[in-house]
């Protein structure tokens, strides 16, 4: 009786869910765009210089984040593609790698469900592409080449996650509830026409603001659903295992856009906003004489104690 009372209960929730109509601007899912078949193709489909003309502080910021440039990194990430393929790919005997020319986008979602999650809209010859385009700046590199380095790294970094990644590709998570990404509209907090050529029309993606949104590519563990499971960011996990259940409260946007007043260039320890927000760190000393034995007599010592409070959602370093 009581347990079809608590059951009864719930379906109200969910009923009263539904009656307020608390879900997203989304719409019903697109059919997908023909698959691009160059990197060109690919950076073209994700290009935010169009968003510059009007939102340039914006773009500023996040040019200077590793979101620009997010498969070239620091640029240790590149490298660590073709170490991944050496290493890995090459190495297991179920991959159906043998040689470049077998690398599929399959493979490389691995690294890219997170480093260029639009990686799904392109051809396997895009795929191939991008290993062959790292291999020759890297041979560039080797043979000091140094404008042959700069063309090709300029086609590396023109894949990223960029404006459009965001706030339209990843802008909805429980689509079923709130709705897929129109290609149309760009999602943010606010709803109404747009002046963008393409996207012409603003609408709200209720997960935008809030850290399972970041959460996306910031890993948990295991990347689980793929065949072969990766392993790079946990730090979403730590977030929520650690920091939220110990009491914290802020969100990943609060703490690395508006706190840090650095909006979109969100940055950790390369950045003295993110240094000082990181740890406290507190150090006591006091000197004494100690009478330690009879042979050494009395030693000057000092006693010096240091604790470390990190201030941050979650571990530092991650990965
Ligand atoms: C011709 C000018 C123009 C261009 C180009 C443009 N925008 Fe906008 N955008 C606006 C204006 C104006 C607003 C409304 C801002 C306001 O009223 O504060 C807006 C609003 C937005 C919002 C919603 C902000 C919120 O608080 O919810 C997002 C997100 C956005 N633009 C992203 C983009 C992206 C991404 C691009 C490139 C694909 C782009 N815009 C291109 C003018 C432009
Ligand atoms: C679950 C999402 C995810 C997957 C899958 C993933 N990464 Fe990462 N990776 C990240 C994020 C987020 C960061 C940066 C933040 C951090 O380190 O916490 C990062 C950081 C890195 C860095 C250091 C960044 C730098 O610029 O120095 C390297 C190198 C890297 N990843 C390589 C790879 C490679 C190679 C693969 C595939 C074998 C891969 N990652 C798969 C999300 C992922
Ligand atoms: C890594 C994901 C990410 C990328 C890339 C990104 N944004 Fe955002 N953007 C956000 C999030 C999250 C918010 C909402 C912040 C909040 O609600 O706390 C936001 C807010 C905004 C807003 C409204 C609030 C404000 O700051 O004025 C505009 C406009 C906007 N973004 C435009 C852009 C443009 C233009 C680009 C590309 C140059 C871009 N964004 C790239 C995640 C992103
Ligand atoms: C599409 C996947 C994706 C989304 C969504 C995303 N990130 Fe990232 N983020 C990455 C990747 C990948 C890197 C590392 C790129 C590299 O260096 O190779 C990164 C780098 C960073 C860094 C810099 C790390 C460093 O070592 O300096 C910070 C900080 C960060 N992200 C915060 C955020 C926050 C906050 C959000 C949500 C508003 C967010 N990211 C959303 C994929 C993502
Ligand atoms: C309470 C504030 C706070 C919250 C909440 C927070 N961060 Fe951070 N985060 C920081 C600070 C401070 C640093 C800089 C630490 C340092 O100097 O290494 C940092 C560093 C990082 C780094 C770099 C890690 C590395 O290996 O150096 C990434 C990536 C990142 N945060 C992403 C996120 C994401 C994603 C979320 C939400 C799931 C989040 N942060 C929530 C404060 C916060």
């Amino acid at each position: 009786m009581r347990k079809s009372f608590i059951v009864g209960l719930a379906c109200f929730a969910i009923t009263a869910l539904t009656a307020w109509g608390a879900f997203g601007a989304g719409g019903p899912k697109p059919e997908p765009l023909p698959k691009a078949k160059t990197i060109k193709e690919l950076a073209e489909r994700y290009d935010s210089s169009s968003c510059m003309d009007c939102h340039e502080d914006i773009h500023d910021e996040w040019s200077n984040s590793l979101h620009a440039r997010s498969i070239l990194g620091t640029p240790r990430t590149a490298p660590t593609i073709i170490t991944a393929i050496e290493n890995g790919l090459k190495i297991f005997p179920y991959s159906g790698v043998t040689k470049d020319e077998d690398i599929t986008v399959e493979h490389l979602m691995m690294c890219a469900k997170c480093h260029l999650p639009q990686l799904d809209e392109a051809t396997d010859d895009v795929a191939r592409e991008i290993v062959a385009t790292i291999r020759g700046w890297q041979q560039a590199y080797r043979d000091g080449d140094y404008d042959k380095v700069d063309e090709l790294q300029e086609t590396i970094e023109s894949l990223n996650i960029g404006c459009t990644v965001c706030h339209n590709k990843l802008a909805f998570i429980h689509k079923w509830a709130d709705g897929y990404a129109q290609p149309d509209t760009i999602y943010g907090a606010m709803e109404g026409d747009h002046e963008d050529e393409v996207y012409t029309k603003m609408a709200e993606a209720p997960a935008l603001g809030e850290s399972i949104f970041c959460g996306q590519c910031h890993g948990l563990g295991p990347n689980f659903e793929l065949e072969h499971p990766s392993q790079c960011a946990t730090l979403y996990g730590s977030y929520l295992y650690s920091y939220v259940a110990h009491g914290g409260s802020e969100s990943c946007q609060e703490c690395h856009m508006e706190k840090s007043g650095l909006g979109h260039d969100m940055q950790s320890y390369k950045s003295d906003e993110m240094i000082d927000m990181a740890v406290d760190v507190t150090v006591e000393g006091r000197s004494l004489f100690w009478r330690k034995n009879k042979e050494d007599g009395v030693l000057p010592i000092g006693v010096i104690n240091v604790e470390i409070y990190n201030k941050a959602g979650h571990v530092i370093p991650d990965g």
